[in-house]
């Protein structure tokens, strides 16, 4: 993945891509399970607010929105710097550069900070602490599309290797962050003793304006109509792909490579028919049977029209 906001003094040759070791049984990047100390004793503090998501959910999305709503509407205070400068991820721990960790320690409160860790390995002082949380979902099909070519496109993640091998290792959970159906149980299931706003994908992207008012009230902010409209504005796929604070154009191209893919790929709801076989729907739809048996956690694979 890279450290984000010192690549300035990245060395392109030190970006490799990366190995997977597992802790607890969750396979996350070597670079982070070397760091591994530092993230688990990381120390949250009571007004920050966490954005976590498995990766390719949305997660730069409702940074923006939260990003806009803290700043009512102020475009100008939201271009301070790239997305990944204003939200520490504290997962990531490239060599080198500063960890996501020390980015979070080094900036004054209150944070917003990122993470996709799966529930179980959420560092403890975040429940101590009672922070506040939201958690993005998305649709397991389009999630998986989005992350495989992510995975293409980032030099720093594990290979990806063809279409069907990927989609085993997402069904398997053999890729980094471990398995969706897990990650996105898990976070429901923590909904019911934590304060987290769960939102998803495709209720966003239906109906923007509903959404961005749940984060507002969810934050305990003030939201006029007009920083409302701005926001949903501002937050537009269109809008985001032409700016350079959040779609990561400002990473060199031997960390993120958007000829291969861009970051702003699609930004659709219903994209994993071009990808999926029928038989890989199929299976993918038994997966999802057997590991959400018993939850009330239900996703929307494609839109009304
Ligand atoms: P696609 O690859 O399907 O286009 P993350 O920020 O978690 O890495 O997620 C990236 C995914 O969210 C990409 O999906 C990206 O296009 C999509 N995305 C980012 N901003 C968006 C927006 N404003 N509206 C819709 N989708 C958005």
């Amino acid at each position: 993945m890279g450290n984000e906001s010192r690549l300035a003094d990245l060395d392109p040759k030190s970006i490799t891509r990366e190995k997977l070791v597992e802790t607890e049984g969750i396979p996350l990047l070597e670079s982070t399970v070397k760091n591994w100390d530092s993230l688990w004793g990381f120390k949250a503090r009571p007004d920050d607010l966490l954005i976590s998501t498995y990766p390719k959910a949305g997660t730069t999305w409702i940074q923006e929105i939260v990003d806009m709503i803290q700043h009512g509407g102020d475009r100008q205070k939201c271009a301070r710097g790239p997305i990944y400068q204003r939200h520490p991820f504290i997962d990531l721990s490239p060599p080198n550069v500063p960890t996501g960790v020390e980015e979070a320690e080094a900036m004054p409160s209150p944070r917003t900070l990122k993470t996709h860790l799966p529930v179980q390995l959420l560092p403890p002082s975040f429940w101590e602490h009672n922070c506040k949380i939201i958690y993005v979902a998305r649709n397991p099909k389009d999630n998986a599309v989005s992350y495989f070519h992510f995975c293409r496109m980032n030099q720093g993640m594990p290979e990806p290797g063809n279409w069907d091998q990927f989609l085993e290792d997402f069904l398997v959970g053999k890729i980094t962050w471990g398995s969706w159906f897990d990650h996105v149980r898990g976070w429901w299931e923590a909904k019911k003793r934590h304060p987290i706003l769960y939102l998803f994908f495709e209720d966003m992207k239906e109906d923007p304006a509903r959404e961005i008012r749940k984060v507002a009230q969810f934050l305990g902010l003030q939201l006029s109509d007009v920083v409302l409209n701005r926001t949903v504005e501002h937050t537009k796929f269109e809008t985001m792909k032409a700016n350079a604070m959040v779609n990561y154009s400002t990473l060199p191209a031997f960390l993120m490579d958007q000829a291969v893919s861009p970051f702003m790929r699609k930004g659709t709801v219903g994209d994993w028919k071009e990808h999926f076989t029928v038989a890989q729907s199929e299976r993918l739809d038994d997966i999802y049977i057997q590991k959400l048996q018993g939850s009330d956690l239900t996703f929307r694979t494609q839109l009304e029209t």
